[in-house]
């Protein structure tokens, strides 16, 4: 919710908690400086782009979020309570799914079984506990529902191994993977950035799926159209700050660009 009356500038205050929060990250590899005081907020239910040249912190920033890095200084909070990730299996367990633009699923294995991978379900009673054998039957009907339940229809068949599937079907899988679990964010690190036009389409219904299912989505992308259709608001992230946080209503895709590489400032900078 925001509230426009309170305030004397009459300027928009969001009252609400955020459900990922990160204040004034700092990350220095060496001599170089990867994040230089970033914060960032994700709001429950929305989609947040992150957008920034080459080497801004984009990817760095969400290492941090989701335990791939541990930052030098600043704070993170999950709903609100401090949380200090060691390694990405924290954050996985807190809620955290990232798919990683390099996409971590394994080609080998079958749709169900990537779906389920690192956290299989074995077999009631004995032949679970002692002779720990996997309930495949029961994870590919659960899979098979997860799929329809994020509206995947172009992967009707849950044995085919990952290899013999196109990249928008790939990335179904490993988003699907992300917002099976229970998450409470899902992160995409360029999750269009290898796919055609109508792959694309199908990942961006998708994170709009994910969105109206009430799991907020933090998404990098260098594509401006992507970004604009999807995103209810836009971090900004130039030279390790977020230079601005914009919607796409408040500012073109020109404008977005000129934020991004310093032709144009804004009010709500860290910087
Ligand atoms: N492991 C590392 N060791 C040394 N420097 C690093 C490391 N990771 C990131 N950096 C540096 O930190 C800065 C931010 O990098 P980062 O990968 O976060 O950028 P990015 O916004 O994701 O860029 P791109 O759009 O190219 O993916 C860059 O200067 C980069 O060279
Ligand atoms: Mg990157």
């Amino acid at each position: 919710m925001t509230l426009t009356t309170d305030n004397p500038a009459s300027k928009p205050v969001e009252t609400r908690t955020p459900v990922l929060q990160a204040r004034r990250l700092v990350k220095t590899f060496g001599q170089v400086v990867g994040l230089d005081g970033v914060s960032l907020e994700l709001y429950p239910g929305e989609v947040l782009a992150i957008i920034g040249d080459n080497g801004a912190g984009k990817s760095t920033l969400i290492k941090c979020l989701t335990g791939a890095e541990i930052p030098d200084e600043g704070e993170i909070f999950l709903d609100g309570q401090p949380v200090h990730f060691k390694r990405p299996q924290d954050a996985r367990s807190a809620g955290i799914e990232t798919v990683y633009q390099n996409l971590a699923v394994s080609p080998a294995l079958d749709v169900a079984s990537n779906l389920f991978l690192g956290r299989e379900e074995r077999r009631k009673g004995i032949l679970g506990s002692v002779f720990r054998m996997m309930d495949t039957k029961g994870m590919r009907k659960k899979a098979k529902a997860e799929l329809a339940a994020l509206g995947i229809t172009t992967l009707q068949d849950v044995t085919v191994p990952v290899e013999n599937l196109s990249g928008g079907q790939r990335q179904a899988v490993a988003v699907a993977r992300a917002a099976a679990f229970g998450s409470k964010v899902v992160v995409l690190d360029e999750p269009t950035a290898a796919l055609g036009v109508r792959e694309s389409n199908q990942v961006l219904e998708l994170i709009k799926n994910l969105r109206d299912r009430g799991i907020p989505v933090i998404l990098i992308s260098h594509n401006m159209p992507h970004v604009f259709e999807v995103a209810d608001r836009i971090h900004i992230q130039r030279l390790g700050k977020r230079a601005a946080t914009i919607t796409p209503a408040s500012h073109s895709m020109t404008e977005a660009v000129a934020i991004m590489t310093g032709a144009k400032r804004i009010g709500n900078s860290d910087e």
